[in-house]
């Protein structure tokens, strides 16, 4: 026997293994709520060894193979977890956040109800730029220490695997200290992928020329070198970086082996989504404003769709028809949380909420919006292929507080789960 015993789920309820098909592989429209072949009814049992899942079946097989000793709930050969009828799902699956920086700039609040718009604040020395004064004067410690509180936050809503963006150093050595301070939160308690974003916006110092060549000249070949980062991403939008500009960094990136995921269409149509598709980028994020030519072509060019509805929610927009376009038409999309000091939430769950309270989409799409597709653009960088529960994969889900799978994004504001594991171990419990 293995000196860590192997752990039996039973007694479960509703069962997301979202594991149809090809799992490494995104899924859309009606396939996104397709229950028969998503959901595993109640009455089956999960084997969990070595940090993998082992086994999936029916309760009495399982129990009779693992258990055979049973009594009062106890075995001698395997751990057992009497789940009390609950819900599973897969371990959430953020792929976008800006998970590392200090400073705070709540005052915004008050200037956007005056009228002033992010652009507005940006020139006055609010924004991104702000952020980047208290970033750099932070140590890698502290940064590493805010990391940890933030992932135990994201943990506590269910996220297993993130991705978390550098950019608010915008100079060499800031922009290092983020990248080392996120992989040394690899592993803990999430799966953390790095991105390099050291174009997220113009440093106050230099002129936008020389920061160009700073970043392909600089920290791109440095980044590289030490390996800090598996993307690039770049903030496209008219007022930050253009087409041009944009092209030019994933153009040189790609000379480096890096693929691209990149900020387009937040505010604007400036043709990012469409500049994203041609480049091959395995993702562009926000689209809130792309036209349904770009949808159509992004899909075809395999680029996912990161729809981040908490930034509309806090900046006071309208959510966007954006996601409903995207499933009447079959294309792919997912949703992402966008932690940044703007939009403080690492809870997928409430962005969820956003999707089916706001924009009415089936709580179960929304699920897999925040897991199998999202991991579909991750996957690559993983041993694991994350985003669904099936047996070989990694044992990463969460138990809920109730029975059924819809539960999960219908507590906004509240956690919905009761027990998060990561590889196999407890890394939340109530
Ligand atoms: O994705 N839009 C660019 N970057 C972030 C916000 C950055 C900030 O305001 O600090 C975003 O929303
Ligand atoms: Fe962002």
């Amino acid at each position: 026997m293995s000196a860590i015993m192997d752990l039996l789920l039973f007694n479960i309820g509703e069962l997301a293994t979202l594991s149809h098909g090809d799992v490494s592989k995104p899924l859309s429209g009606t396939e996104m709520a397709n229950r028969e072949e998503l959901i595993i009814e109640s009455g089956s049992s999960m084997l969990i060894s070595q940090g993998k899942i082992a086994k999936i079946g029916p309760e009495q097989e399982l129990l009779e193979e693992f258990a055979p000793d049973m009594e009062n709930g106890k075995s001698n050969l395997v751990e057992l977890l009497n789940v009390n009828g609950a819900a599973i799902i897969p371990g959430l699956v953020d792929c976008h956040t800006h998970l590392l920086w200090s400073g705070d700039r709540s005052n915004e609040i008050r200037l956007r109800q005056k009228g002033l718009t992010y652009q507005d604040i940006s020139n006055q020395g609010g924004g991104i730029n702000k952020t980047v004064i208290s970033t750099r004067k932070a140590s890698q410690k502290e940064l590493e220490s805010i990391g940890h509180r933030n992932l135990l936050q994201s943990s506590n809503y269910g996220t297993t695997t993130i991705e978390a963006k550098s950019g608010y150093g915008l100079s060499v050595d800031s922009e290092i200290k983020i990248l080392q301070a996120t992989a040394s939160l690899d592993g803990i308690n999430h799966n953390v992928l790095p991105t390099w974003l050291g174009a997220h916006d113009f440093p106050k110092e230099k002129k936008p020329s020389e920061y160009m060549d700073e970043l392909i000249h600089e920290q791109l070949p440095l980044v590289a070198e030490k390996n800090l980062a598996k993307w690039i991403d770049v903030f496209c939008e008219p007022g930050w970086f253009n087409l041009e500009q944009t092209e030019t960094l994933v153009k040189n990136a790609k000379n480096f082996g890096f693929k691209s995921r990149l900020h387009v269409d937040e505010f604007v149509d400036s043709g990012g989504l469409s500049l994203a598709a041609e480049l091959g980028s395995c993702s562009a994020d926000h689209v809130g404003f792309s036209n349904s030519d770009s949808r159509d072509k992004a899909n075809k060019s395999g680029t996912m769709q990161v729809f981040l509805p908490g930034t509309p929610y806090v900046l006071g927009k309208d959510l966007g028809e954006g996601i409903q376009e995207c499933l009447e038409n079959n294309w792919n999309f997912s949703l992402a949380t966008d932690f940044n000091p703007n939009c403080q939430t690492l809870s997928l769950p409430f962005i969820a909420s956003l999707a089916t309270h706001r924009i009415g989409i089936d709580p179960l799409t929304a699920l897999v919006a925040c897991t199998r597709n999202p991991a579909s653009t991750l996957n690559d960088e993983l041993e694991n292929c994350v985003g669904s529960i099936n047996v070989g994969g990694p044992a990463d889900f969460n138990i809920l507080n109730a029975k059924t799978i819809d539960y999960w994004c219908q507590t906004p504001g509240v956690s919905p789960i009761s027990k998060t594991f990561f590889s196999g171990s407890i890394v939340k419990s109530y």
